[in-house]
């Protein structure tokens, strides 16, 4: 479904990623592992629309898509949950949630059965649906952030560390919905710093470090995780 061939990308003259090379098949969950600073947002970013490639091709379902703006990526299905769970703080949860669907915002059927399933998959949102999206807690925000996701109907989602400064149980949470968004066929891209959650959900593994993806590794029951911290800081070949 995704295919990044070569790309290189970065800000103005600094260029971050070099050479990335990525396939995420339809219906897989693949996950990014890299240390602070390894250019795993700038990958999203990149694969998003926000940066644009100086060099390579991406492919979603065979259509070429670099060098699409932002916008005109979320209508080919692309959609990115971007770190630190940013949420509109003065506008209700309910509110928030739409604004994932402002592009069809025509389709009021179509957007109240979405927003029913949202609510179904995050019973804590529809709790909450009323509130200021200002006062929920992280893990609350990244409920938010996802259900907002799943209102545009994404293709592949894109996830920035969803469970960056979360406690253990909420992980745990979040980890069960993108399992069960798994099962309903949906294609992700995880970026992680948190191996375990990844090696629980993801079907490929690979380790970007210094703008380069370092290692590629197909999970399995036997997968072994004691080398993957090396490959990320460095020592692993
Ligand atoms: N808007 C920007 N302008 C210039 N440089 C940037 C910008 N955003 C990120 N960088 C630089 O790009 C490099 C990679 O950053 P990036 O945010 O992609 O890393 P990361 O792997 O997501 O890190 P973290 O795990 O901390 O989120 C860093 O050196 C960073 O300083
Ligand atoms: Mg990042």
């Amino acid at each position: 479904m995704l295919e990044c061939t070569n790309v290189d990308a970065g800000y103005g003259n600094v260029m971050i990623l070099h050479d990335l090379n990525l396939t995420v098949r339809q219906g897989q969950l693949s996950a990014i592992l890299g240390s602070n600073g390894s250019g795993k947002s700038t990958a999203l970013k990149t694969l998003a629309g926000l940066v644009t490639p100086v060099k390579g091709q991406i492919t979603l379902d065979g259509k070429r898509i670099d060098g699409l703006p932002a916008n005109a990526m979320a209508e080919h299905g692309m959609c990115l949950v971007p770190q630190g769970k940013e949420v509109l703080a003065g506008m209700s949860v309910q509110e928030n949630i739409l604004i994932g669907a402002f592009h069809r915002r025509k389709d009021k059927h179509g957007i109240a059965e979405d927003l029913d399933r949202v609510y179904a998959q995050f019973p804590r949102l529809k709790m909450r649906r009323k509130a200021a999206a200002g006062v929920l807690s992280g893990g609350e925000r990244q409920m938010l952030s996802l259900g907002r996701a799943l209102m545009s109907r994404p293709k592949l989602l894109l996830l920035d560390e969803p469970s960056a400064a979360l406690a253990p149980k909420v992980v745990g949470e979040i980890s069960d919905i993108l399992r069960s968004l798994r099962e309903t066929g949906l294609t992700m891209l995880l970026v992680e710093q948190n191996v375990s959650m990844a090696v629980e959900l993801a079907e490929e593994i690979h380790i970007l470090r210094e703008g380069r993806i370092a290692h590629s590794r197909l999970n399995g029951p036997d997968f072994d995780t004691s080398d993957l911290k090396a490959y990320y800081l460095g020592s692993g070949t």
